[in-house]
């Protein structure tokens, strides 16, 4: 896997949105590996939810840090999102995801192709695209 970026942050609640913002910014040069707007969106709402659940469910979020990483070995683009531990639960899909709470990794579920945890990191895995190039227009006159 290369490294495209990797942020830093405070275990508080406005690093979802430093996350979010991080990952708007590094837009171009997920486009270099054919990464598609749909999926940087998939991207920017995940960051959110994983940023989130480290803040609310391990010690990052008692004065700790999140590190987020974006890595692609040019056919999937991988998020993880490191945490500081300590939780008392493990990162699981509620099953009754539709009252309060349970929505996170409901979501990243759902719009990533494959998700999972291992030691304090929390990771989802996003397709790169093949873009159909359109060969150049012929302009045909009589
Ligand atoms: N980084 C993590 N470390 C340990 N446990 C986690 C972590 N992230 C999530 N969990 C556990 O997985 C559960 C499901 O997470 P999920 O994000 O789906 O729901 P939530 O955070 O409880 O609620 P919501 O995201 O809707 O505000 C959490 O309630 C928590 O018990
Ligand atoms: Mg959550």
């Amino acid at each position: 896997m290369m490294l495209v970026g990797v942020l830093d942050v405070p275990g508080v609640a406005r690093s979802a949105r430093a996350a979010r913002e991080f990952l708007t910014r590094l837009a171009r040069r997920l486009a270099l590996i054919n990464v598609t707007d749909d999926t940087l969106a998939d991207l920017v709402l995940c960051v959110d939810e994983l940023v989130a659940n480290a803040c609310e469910h391990t010690a990052s979020g008692r004065g700790g840090r999140v590190v987020i990483y974006v890595e692609t070995d040019g056919r999937t683009v991988r998020l993880t999102v490191r945490d500081d531990g300590g939780a008392l639960t493990e990162p699981r899909v509620q099953p009754e995801a539709c009252g309060e709470g349970g929505r996170g990794l409901w979501l990243v579920e759902a719009l990533s192709t494959a998700w999972g945890s291992h030691d304090t990191s929390v990771w989802a895995e996003f397709p790169c695209c093949s873009r159909v190039v359109m060969p150049q227009a012929q302009h045909v006159s009589s």
